[in-house]
């Protein structure tokens, strides 16, 4: 599934103008483009104010956030009342919790779930397959287990897995179901589970082999394999840009949460309502608002309630596939509550990525407003 993303975090602040009229996504988007489309959004420029007003007034900095959101929830959309209160999220590493340094085994094994997707008529297509599935399992760790798997295309054993099923034509959505209803179970309340699948098994490529090495060593991390009481879903980059999801789409998450998100299988379907709501007929790549193929990739951080880390410590990644190379291994990976830089330091690159769209989706796929301490507040908040 070749991604038609390229886009990434760069360290400059322009936008990139991202709509085009025929709605197709900007690849390789030159980083010196310089306009910066007309934020329609009222609350941009009130938020500037506001920021301004801090920087005279500190202590009265959470006062302005309350007026803010008083005003911004009284001119905008028709949504519920929003809290007034400034947020309150930790925002401690995993530093800050030593005892976790020295006991790094979890209580408990932690199930993974991997999808698989194999097409190949040629050996050498075949050899690529099962050195990835290598490279995938040689990061296990020992209490990844029970490994569950769907396979996709032409039949392939796994030896020490669990087979759920196998699909001549199926998307990722098969597996994530597995994985949704293994967190409904009653004994699982307290797990944590893994998403895995074989990223470049169909489109070999340097990019693909790059992302998939960052998204599974992250995932099958002890950072992650040990989540702090402050994240419930764990993954190498938690990017909010274009909407918020986990680049490559690997990650681990606390069933607890899990079991909160809207049913996979029917979750296409849901975003095609979200887009058909807010944005209608006008023409945006489904990339931008995690629709369609993309959909599959927002849903882990789809709710309000995710509380999202973010391991990868280099600002020049922010999502998509450039500027990854400079990844090397593990030791890139220190676990911080997500997102892990301020707006104005991510690329945005897409319309809709805006607080509004995300405060009118939550409110259609799950009829809720953030509570006070959604990591969005904070994050549309402060600098612009
Ligand atoms: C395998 O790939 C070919 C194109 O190379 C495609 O026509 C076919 O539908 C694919 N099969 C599956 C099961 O995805
Ligand atoms: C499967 O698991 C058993 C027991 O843990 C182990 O001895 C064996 O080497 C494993 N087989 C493969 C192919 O990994
Ligand atoms: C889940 O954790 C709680 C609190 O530690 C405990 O009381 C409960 O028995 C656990 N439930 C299961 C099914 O493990």
């Amino acid at each position: 599934m070749k991604s038609t993303l390229s886009l990434g975090c760069s360290d400059t602040k322009e936008y990139s103008a991202a709509m085009r009229g025929n709605g197709s996504i900007l690849s390789d988007e030159s980083p010196t483009k310089k306009s910066r489309p007309q934020l329609h959004n009222s609350a941009v420029k009130r938020t500037m104010l506001t920021q301004a007003f801090c920087l005279f007034s500190v202590f009265g900095c959470g006062i302005l956030i309350s007026l803010y959101r008083t005003i911004h929830s009284i001119s905008s959309t028709d949504l519920m009342t929003k809290p007034t209160s400034p947020a309150r999220r930790s925002t401690m590493t995993l530093d800050e919790y030593p005892s976790w340094r020295t006991e790094r085994r979890p209580q408990n094994d932690i199930a993974v779930f991997y999808n698989l997707y194999v097409n190949a008529s040629t050996d050498e297509e075949l050899i690529h397959v099962s050195n990835i599935i290598d490279e995938q399992f040689g990061s296990l760790q020992p209490w990844h287990r029970p490994v569950f798997v769907h396979s996709i295309g032409q039949e392939y054993p796994i030896p020490n897995t669990t087979l759920l099923q196998h699909h001549e034509h199926a998307t990722e959505m098969v597996t994530l179901r597995s994985l949704w209803e293994y967190c409904h179970e009653e004994q699982n309340i307290n797990a944590s589970v893994v998403y895995l699948h074989s990223k470049g098994s169909f489109h070999p490529s340097a990019m693909n082999d790059q992302l998939r090495k960052f998204n599974t060593l992250g995932a099958l991390s002890d950072d992650c394999s040990n989540m702090p009481h402050t994240c419930n879903v764990c993954s190498s980059r938690f990017s909010p840009f274009p909407h918020p999801h986990p680049p490559g789409n690997m990650w681990q998450a606390k069933c607890s949460y899990v079991k909160h998100l809207n049913d996979p299988a029917q979750f296409e379907r849901d975003m095609k309502i979200v887009k058909h709501t807010t944005i209608g007929n006008i023409p945006v790549h489904p990339s931008c608002l995690g629709a369609e193929r993309f959909a599959a990739e927002h849903w882990i951080h789809s709710h309000p309630y995710v509380e999202p880390c973010d391991l990868y410590i280099n600002k020049r990644y922010g999502w998509g596939y450039e500027q990854l190379e400079e990844f090397v291994g593990i030791q890139d990976f220190q676990l911080v509550v997500g997102p892990r830089y301020p707006r104005s330091d991510w690329r945005i690159g897409c319309p809709h990525s805006d607080l509004n769209h995300r405060l009118n989706e939550y409110k259609i796929l799950y009829n809720m407003v953030p509570k006070d301490d959604w990591w969005g507040w904070e994050f549309w908040m402060e600098e612009v």
